[in-house]
């Protein structure tokens, strides 16, 4: 019989438990557990990088990580990027703005990845833009307006800088 372990951790700022197994992958327990679909799973062999969540602010992918090293972490999914009143963050929004999705499978995964990048690299040149989006893999695109969206994000974050909408 499979040892079942008690999981605490922080998601999107709120404390959150759950039991599961040793085998449990992180990306089942957000989506199965607690029920945050917006962490979509693609690969689940870390290649595609639709699964990114950030843990303690760094993109990580969910689909290679065993919940049970999530304890006493921070997990932000892409369902606690907008505000608390659900304003989309400035990344969203640059997103929606740049049309920075077709199908939009990928893009929760983009949507953490370029807010972790934006958060070390405010202003990301092209080049430091596509290393840092190289991890994710979006099949619609072409990508241009997901790097036009990575630039318009990085406008909208340094207009609003001091106003605590990061
Ligand atoms: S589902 Fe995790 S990297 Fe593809
Ligand atoms: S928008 Fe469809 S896979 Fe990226």
């Amino acid at each position: 019989m499979e040892e079942i372990h008690d999981i605490a951790l922080t998601v999107n700022g709120t404390p959150r438990t759950a039991r599961a197994p040793a085998r449990r992958l992180l990306s089942d327990l957000l989506r199965h557990d607690l029920g945050l679909t917006g962490t979509h799973v693609g690969c689940e062999h870390g290649v595609c990088g639709c699964c990114t969540v950030l843990l303690d602010g760094e993109p990580v992918r969910s689909c290679l990580m065993l919940a049970v090293t999530a304890a006493g972490h921070e997990v932000t999914t892409v369902e606690g990027l907008a505000g608390t009143d659900g304003t989309p963050s400035p990344v969203q929004r640059a997103f929606r703005e740049c049309h920075g999705l077709q199908c939009g499978f990928c893009t929760p995964g983009f949507l953490c990845t370029v807010t972790a990048l934006l958060r070390e690299t405010p202003r990301p040149t092209r080049d430091q833009v596509l290393e840092g989006i190289s991890g994710n893999l979006c099949r619609c695109t072409g990508y241009q307006n997901i790097v036009a969206s990575v630039h318009r994000a990085a406008e909208l974050l340094a207009g609003s800088a001091g106003e605590g909408t990061a």
